[in-house]
């Protein structure tokens, strides 16, 4: 098999960056699908930590492609940061990176738009919790056909005036939202910054889409890089507290331009607990200082943001509707280690709504709300030992919860890890065969 998604099988930050790193090694070309510098992907090597948000997580091994999907919504001051920082560390010398052409922009006024919707939004108890990163913005009007694409960058008179007709449309909703309209010196500076932007990236650009299929064709080893996580998709995650993309594993195949006869393998990622960020229904959330434990053990605090990560207990009606979503065979599961010296694990296991069982969540809203969890108990273990290269060097307590995840989830793992450096890993089983 050549070509494998990776895809979170959760509200995000379930350790994707790890696991692509790891990937990477077998693979060819990697590629991020969808959103945008709201993704925050965390690399630990040896003790040395790198962030991506928007540069593919196959980053660190040099040689390998590195493709920005035309579904993803960039940020381009956010992604000259980001090659500046990778080539601080010789990373990115050769021409590894290439952004689509048609992947849409972020400019500072959608940046705006969305930090005002939800500051509007918490006053009235209505904030999504958004990265305020401009990605609803920029998706709604990528949806309205008055979207900014990276080949815009290139072409001033295009961009100033699709620039000047977006401000048109946005004016009034930014007066609405109790922010003051940009003056025309303003939006100068913003035409000017993207387009000097523009210049810079331009040697990277091209056409994403034929470049992944070509190496495909090629037989070469081919590797998507998830962002969020599936209970977060547009269309099938916990909306309205969703972000604005594709997260599933069909999405890698919306903004690569790639069909889905290509792909081979689709693995997700959780945590062996759950968290979330920003507003939202969460079931097996744990409160107070049962939850602050969680956090602070798992360092749960946002790679984007900062943001306390909400904690909870593993829930597997969610898992089970992440597998479904994006059709897993199997799964990696991470942070095993941070639940450590707990005498005793809760893992959610169906709800219980209107008298009736579920095994899997509620669709709407309220009813995911007002759904309450069935948890099953079992033991914990003391400690795991970080050189666990194998699932018999596990204590058996926590042998035995892997399996109930993967006999309740009905997939097997083919990867956990047991802290956050590339080495701390066993692997069970290579998704590129
Ligand atoms: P992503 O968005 O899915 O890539 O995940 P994040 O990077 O936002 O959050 C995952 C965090 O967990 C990062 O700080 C990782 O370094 C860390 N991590 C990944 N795997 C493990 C693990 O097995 N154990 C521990 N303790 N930390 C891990
Ligand atoms: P990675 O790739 C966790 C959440 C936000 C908010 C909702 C909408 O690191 O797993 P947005 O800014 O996208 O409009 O916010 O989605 N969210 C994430 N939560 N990890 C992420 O990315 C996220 N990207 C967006 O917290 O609840
Ligand atoms: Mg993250």
């Amino acid at each position: 098999m050549s070509v494998v998604i990776v895809v979170g099988a959760q509200w995000g930050d379930e350790g994707k960056g790890k696991v692509v790193d790891l990937f990477t090694e077998r693979a060819d070309v990697v590629v991020r699908y969808g959103g945008g510098a709201n993704a925050g992907h965390t690399l630990v090597i040896e003790g040395k930590k790198l962030v991506t948000h928007l540069v593919p997580s196959g980053v660190l091994h040099p040689g390998k492609a590195c493709v920005l999907g035309d579904g993803m919504v960039i940020d381009p001051h956010a992604l000259l940061d980001e090659i500046a920082e990778c080539q601080a560390r010789g990373l990115l010398q050769q021409n590894e990176l290439l952004i689509g052409l048609g992947a849409h922009v972020i400019l500072p006024y959608h940046k705006l738009v969305d930090g005002l919707r939800e500051d509007h939004g918490a006053k009235r108890g209505r904030a999504i919790g958004t990265t305020r990163r401009g990605i609803g913005p920029a998706y709604e009007m990528k949806a309205a056909r008055r979207g900014i694409r990276v080949r815009d960058l290139l072409r001033p008179e295009r961009l100033a005036a699709l620039v000047a007709s977006n401000l048109d449309d946005l004016a009034p909703v930014i007066q609405h939202l109790g922010g003051t309209a940009p003056s025309a010196q303003e939006i100068q500076g913003w035409i000017t910054d993207a387009l000097t932007a523009g210049e810079k990236l331009r040697k990277y650009t091209g056409d994403a889409g034929r470049h992944v299929d070509n190496a495909i064709k090629r037989g070469q080893h081919v590797l998507f890089e998830g962002a969020q996580g599936c209970l977060l998709d547009l269309d099938h995650g916990t909306y309205p507290y969703v972000t604005s993309s594709s997260t599933i594993a069909a999405g890698a195949c919306q903004s690569a331009g790639i069909g889905p006869t290509m792909i081979d393998a689709v693995v997700g990622i959780t945590k062996a607990y759950a968290t979330r960020v920003g507003e939202g229904p969460f079931p097996t959330e744990l409160h107070g200082e049962a939850g602050d434990k969680l956090r602070i053990a798992g360092g749960e605090f946002g790679a984007t943001t900062g943001r306390p990560r909400r904690c909870g207990w593993l829930d597997l009606p969610a898992l089970r509707m992440g597998v479904r979503l994006s059709g897993m065979k199997s799964l990696a599961l991470t942070k095993l280690d941070v639940l450590c010296g707990m005498p005793e694990i809760q893992v959610c296991v169906a709800y219980k709504l209107d008298g009736k069982e579920l095994d899997e969540p509620p669709t709407d809203p309220e009813d995911l709300a007002r759904a309450t969890p069935i948890y099953a108990r079992q033991p914990g273990w003391g400690a795991l030992p970080s050189d666990a290269r194998d699932v018999s060097d596990l204590p058996a307590p926590a042998r035995a919860y892997v399996e109930t995840i993967e006999r309740m989830a009905g997939v097997p793992f083919c990867l956990i890890s047991v802290g956050p450096d590339r080495t701390e890993t066993i692997r069970l089983h290579d998704p590129f065969v």
